[in-house]
């Protein structure tokens, strides 16, 4: 993947509209194309009116929960006399998920006033912008368009002559999957161990550092200024389905596809439209098999119900997954669904904080139950077995990571479980169609 990227005809380019212009990296270019208007507008309303105007718009969360923003902003009490917070997540670690990166490679300075704007809503004299560790180029670019913001007087005590005060601070996380997750990435902040944290309390009521706190992805807080620059019913018109999902959506796609990236389209475009026109569709001779829209995380979608599906929240749903955090991996005839789920499941036992026991156990034992099986040593009870430590996993955590592990099991058992059966009564031949390839199995020659 790379850029610049020309937009396919039928994207909607607003946050993407700038990806590969080196110019707009910088403040004097940021300027050059709107910048930092939308943040002098919003320093002369008052914090509820721009609550107002985002809630109006429909923005909801582009994490992964779908959470209205100006609702979550609204739960922040206004002159309570407290430190307040606002945490950026920009750990972006969910497998198949890459946008948020490429938001801060090349528009830094649109985060930077998306976080003051926000910052300024929920009167929160501080920001911090948590970006996983490994991301270098975008720290780089985050660091140097806050330093410009400062310099410039744009944040900073005295932010834009008004006399409010807006820091932002970019945190390095250290690359912990679970650190995404809001409350351990507080923790993570505050130099603890980034272990999620028990609800209640929430955020809102005590945070980072135990004070009032709002957790914001980079897409979502990165579409504020488009919102105020151009209004709640301009962001609401762009749906094409139903109005409880409003504006653009940038989607990542990945896996077996043949033009993978990132795409912004209008919610409730056509996810077929999307595999196939926007995404150039499969490789050379191949045939698409199963999508898992929204990142790692979601239930697996058969092509039936992929390709019936509108791109929003409730669309996602209504066809068996989720939308998640947008990011899409797309997988054909030429893979092994058993063998997959099981590599995603070793990624959640490694990633597990290892707090909850049915995450602990759980995901440790599903992988080893999957990789039997992957080797041929599996039995149709392993399959009960896998739907049952499913079951246990399954809303029983502290957070959802456990959960999240479950899903691609219990969807792909339910959906594939034919490749599962013909894996496990394999057993009595020779080879099987793994990944394309005929496979020598390991319990073959034994
Ligand atoms: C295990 C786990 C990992 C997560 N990782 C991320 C992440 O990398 N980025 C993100 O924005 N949200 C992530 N989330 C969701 C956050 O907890 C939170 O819902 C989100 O940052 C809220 O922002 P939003 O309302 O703007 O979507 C994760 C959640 C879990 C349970």
């Amino acid at each position: 993947m790379g850029y610049p990227h020309k937009p396919h005809p039928r994207e909607t380019p607003v946050i993407s509209k700038h990806f590969g212009d080196p110019e707009a990296r910088s403040l004097a270019g940021w300027k050059a194309r709107g910048g930092y208007r939308a943040l002098e507008q919003a320093l002369a309303m008052p914090p509820a009116a721009v609550i107002d105007v985002v809630k109006n718009s429909g923005l909801r969360g582009r994490g992964g929960a779908g959470f209205p923003t100006g609702l979550k902003w609204s739960f922040m009490k206004q002159d309570d006399g407290k430190p307040h917070y606002l945490c950026c997540n920009a750990d972006e670690s969910e497998p198949g998920t890459f946008k948020d990166r490429e938001i801060m490679r090349w528009t830094p300075h649109a985060l930077v006033e998306g976080c003051a704007i926000g910052a300024y809503a929920i009167g929160a004299q501080r920001t911090y912008i948590y970006i996983r560790g490994e991301f270098t180029e975008p720290i780089r670019a985050m660091e140097a368009a806050v330093a410009e913001a400062y310099a410039a007087g744009l944040i900073g005590g005295n932010a834009m002559g008004t006399g409010k005060q807006v820091d932002i601070h970019v945190h390095k996380g250290a690359g912990a999957y679970i650190c995404g997750e809001e409350t351990a990435l507080m923790n993570s902040i505050e130099g603890r161990r980034g272990n999620p944290r028990v609800k209640p309390p929430f955020p809102a009521v005590s945070g980072l550092f135990a004070q009032p706190t709002t957790i914001n992805n980079v897409e979502t807080l990165t579409a504020v200024p488009h919102i105020l620059n151009n209004g709640a019913e301009w962001y609401k018109a762009m749906s094409l389905s139903n109005p409880k999902s409003t504006g653009t959506k940038l989607f990542s796609a990945c896996g077996n596809i043949a033009k993978p990236g990132n795409y912004e389209v209008v919610m409730g475009f056509p996810f077929r439209d999307f595999l196939y026109d926007l995404c150039g569709g499969p490789l050379p001779g191949r045939k698409f098999k199963a999508v898992i829209p929204g990142g790692s995380s979601v239930p697996i979608q058969t092509m039936a119900e992929a390709e019936a599906t509108l791109m929003d929240y409730e669309g996602f749903v209504a066809q068996g997954s989720m939308l998640g955090s947008g990011g899409a991996i797309v997988l054909d005839d030429a893979q092994s669904m058993p063998r997959m789920i099981a590599r995603l499941t070793r990624f959640y036992a490694h990633e597990s904080c290892a707090q909850c026991t049915q995450c602990r156990e759980g995901t440790a034992w599903t992988t080893k139950i999957l990789d039997r099986i992957v080797a041929g040593h599996g039995t149709f009870e392993d399959l009960d077995t896998l739907l049952s430590i499913a079951d246990n996993m399954t809303g029983k955590t502290i957070c959802v990571l456990s959960d999240s592990c479950a899903t691609p099991v219990v969807s792909g058992i339910q959906k594939f479980r034919d490749e599962f059966e013909a894996l496990i009564a394999g057993r009595r031949s020779s080879t099987v169609a793994m990944g394309g390839h005929a496979v020598a199995r390991a319990g073959a020659s034994a």
